[in-house]
């Protein structure tokens, strides 16, 4: 095991000015400085502008910073902000407190039950999609189907209605805004004039839904979506202005679909350079769970997650002085060694794991407080369609493979078309 670092305030290991510029001067994105910095056993880090950034992987390190540690490191101006505004996932202390007090019964515990017809309901027009592809000989692209799904399961769950084409084309667009967003904690905010355009486009269809709905919970009385719990919330909590309802809205959409479709288009690149291990989860519920477990391991979608510590810290006898910021990065911690033998190989037999594992090693969804609040919503959805489909389909991808793009968060780049066929 790594010798445990107890000298307290001895300082993390900053990489080079001169490293630091020729990584700006090539224009290499963030994770190939992550790389450069990353030294097991060590706090590192680099500076740039004046700015201290350390680099967080190690398992305890990951637990103290986002989990013991969850109220003295926080998240500040986050680079999602200009799409999402006060929404869950970028407020802070009270405001936060409250709005994720507000939702959390709706997505845990029993709570999820109610998402089930809407994950069933989506997860069936794929299977028609595909049936009537295969039924065709016609090519189909996986990233986009499964992209349809998580917009389909979330929009039906923040409505109660289906989603139509038009208003899928709508909200897909939010893709090319994640994708304009800064990947680095440090970047600008100013965005492209069409980005701020298309956010534009977004907010007019979010109060339109907002409006519809509002119409329809006066007529019919509180219905059960995450829209009428909202609009419930401002029938007495002035805090839910439109504008909160808009963000609140964006924020669930954004953190709602993009990651998991990213996850299952990630699964399904994986399972195609492993048939053995598809053919083994056809018609199997746990393989299916621990192919999309290990999927998120290897390819966590929130592959970075920043603090930032206002006052002097000591992190397991590391000094991290004030306006320092944490990058917690699950992907480098995913692929540790010492937890993870073989951490490049695809391997669901990982899972479930054997034996319990240390804090802070598995965090495909975050730990802590601010944990994803969609973790069991996620992890159905997925389940329902990756099993659904492997159940029925045998899936031959014709390319191009998925290379791994670090934006915001870690997607696959390009389509991934395929050639669907009826098992026999
Ligand atoms: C594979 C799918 C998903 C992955 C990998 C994922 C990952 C994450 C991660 C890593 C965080 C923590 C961010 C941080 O600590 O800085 C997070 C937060 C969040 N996620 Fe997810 N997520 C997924 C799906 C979903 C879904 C389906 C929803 C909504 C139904 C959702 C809603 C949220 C929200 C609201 C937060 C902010 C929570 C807070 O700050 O209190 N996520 N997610």
């Amino acid at each position: 095991m790594r010798s445990h670092c107890v000298t307290d305030g001895m300082s993390p290991a900053f990489l080079g000015d001169e490293a630091v510029a020729a990584w700006t001067a090539s224009g290499a994105p963030l994770v190939d400085l992550l790389r450069q910095a990353h030294t097991p056993g060590r706090l590192t880090g680099f500076r740039r502008g004046g700015r201290a950034a350390v680099l967080v992987t190690e398992p305890r390190h990951v637990h103290q910073v986002l989990g013991l540690g969850g109220d003295r490191y926080v998240k500040r101006s986050h680079r999602a902000r200009p799409l999402l505004g006060d929404g869950m996932l970028t407020a802070t202390g009270e405001a936060w407190r409250s709005q994720r007090k507000l939702l959390q019964a709706m997505f845990t515990g029993r709570g999820i039950q109610r998402w089930e017809h809407h994950i069933e309901g989506a997860a069936a027009c794929v299977v028609d999609r595909w049936a009537e592809r295969a039924r065709r000989g016609e090519p189909t692209d996986i990233a986009e189907d499964v992209q349809f799904f998580t917009v389909d399961t979330i929009w039906r769950s923040l409505t109660d209605r289906p989603l139509d084409q038009e208003t899928y084309v709508d909200l897909a667009a939010v893709q090319d805004i994640v994708a304009a967003l800064p990947a680095d904690v440090g970047g600008a905010t100013a965005l492209p004039t069409e980005v701020e355009a298309a956010i534009g486009a977004l907010d007019e269809r979010m109060l339109r839904a907002l409006a519809d709905a509002r119409v329809r919970h006066r007529a019919d009385g509180a219905g059960a979506s995450v829209l009428d719990r909202l609009l419930d919330a401002a029938g007495t909590d002035p805090a839910y202005t439109d504008r909160l309802i808009r963000d609140e809205l964006v924020t669930l959409l954004v953190a709602g679909y993009e990651s998991s479709a990213r996850t299952l288009t990630w699964a399904f690149v994986l399972l195609d350079e492993h048939p053995e291990i598809m053919e083994r989860a056809a018609g199997d519920p746990r393989a299916v769970e621990a192919v999309l477990s290990e999927t998120l391991r290897l390819y966590p979608t929130g592959w970075l997650l920043p603090r930032h510590s206002p006052a002097d810290e000591t992190l397991d006898g590391w000094a991290i002085p004030a306006g320092t910021d944490l990058l917690v990065c699950p992907y480098l911690t995913h692929r540790d060694p010492e937890v993870w033998p073989e951490p490049e190989t695809f391997d669901p037999g990982r899972f479930p794991a054997r034996s319990p594992l240390p804090p802070g090693a598995y965090l495909p969804f975050g730990i802590g407080p601010r944990a994803c609040l969609g973790t069991r919503f996620a992890m159905r959805e997925m389940e329902v369609l990756l099993g659904a489909l492997l159940a029925r389909f045998t899936v031959e991808t014709t390319g191009p493979a998925g290379e791994a793009v670090f934006g915001i968060n870690l997607r696959p780049a390009g389509p991934l078309h395929a050639r669907v066929r009826e098992r026999t």
